[in-house]
């Protein structure tokens, strides 16, 4: 069975990409063979041309891996929807076969697949089909990505219990894009009530940090400062075979 982690948000541009190029990077450094992938795709930008998703360059990029941008990414929609949505306009089928047989080739090439999912976890891809049934169908655990502010305990609880209700595996929870000038009493006492509330743990506060933002990302940097913010080497390490390559 392939491992890895499914990448998934409480919201969309709540940081999943730059979260699962950080674990990527982190477990290049630590010398794990790591693969990454962005199953679907939408609010692709033209490049060369052709249709290509910058979440893809950036987790290429973070990773440091020659595989293809169609493996890494095998379907990408032009308009910033929901998957299901933009699929529609542009008439496109959603082709599970295809994203399977992109994530079984690459859970072969590599020894852990960090996957990005698209939007968060209840977002349509198609037809009944959701987030959701994507990462049921890669049987991967989850990483949830969330906001560190008011309004986060709500958010996180609902995508754990939609997770659970689906038989998904949430294993820990990172809260993403504290800026120093927003530290109130909500952003401090967030991660413990959640971890309470969920029983799972906040794996790292990451800080608001503009470096974060540039695509293609530098993967040390990437790798340095996930490392010094967050214990994503810990879930890694966790989800990881116990033979595999300890991160710490
Ligand atoms: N901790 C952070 N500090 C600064 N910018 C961030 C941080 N996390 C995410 N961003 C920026 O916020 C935007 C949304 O993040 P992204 O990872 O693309 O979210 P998602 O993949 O959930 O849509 C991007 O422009 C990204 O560079
Ligand atoms: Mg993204």
């Amino acid at each position: 069975m392939t491992k890895g982690v499914f990448i998934t948000g409480t919201d969309t541009e709540i940081g999943k990409t730059v979260i699962a190029g950080g674990l990527a990077a982190m477990l290049k450094a630590a010398g794990v063979d790591v693969g990454v992938m962005k199953p679907i795709a939408s609010g692709g930008v033209e490049h060369e041309g052709r249709i290509v998703s910058e979440d893809a360059i950036f987790l290429k990029r973070a990773a440091l891996v020659d595989d293809d941008l169609d493996l890494i990414n095998p379907l990408c929609l032009r308009h910033p929807l929901a998957p299901s949505v933009a699929a529609e306009i542009e008439e496109v089928t959603i082709d599970l076969r295809q994203i399977d047989a992109a994530f079984n080739q690459l859970g072969r090439k590599h020894e852990f697949i960090v996957v990005e999912g698209v939007g968060g976890i209840a977002v349509p891809i198609g037809g009944d089909l959701l987030v959701a049934h994507l990462a049921q169908r890669f049987q991967l655990p989850l990483l949830i990505v969330a906001r560190p502010d008011l309004g986060t305990i709500n958010h996180t609880m609902l995508t754990v219990a939609f997770a659970r209700s689906f038989g998904l595996d949430p294993r820990g929870i990172v809260l993403n894009g504290l800026r120093d000038e927003s530290k109130g009493l909500a952003e401090e006492t967030n991660p413990k009530e959640i971890a309470r509330m969920t029983h799972l743990p906040i794996m790292g506060v990451v800080p608001f940090d503009v470096r974060l933002q540039r695509n293609p990302p530098d993967s040390a940097f990437l790798s340095q400062f996930m490392d010094e913010h967050t214990e994503l080497g810990v879930l890694a390490n966790i989800l990881n075979p116990p033979n595999g390559h300890p991160l710490r």
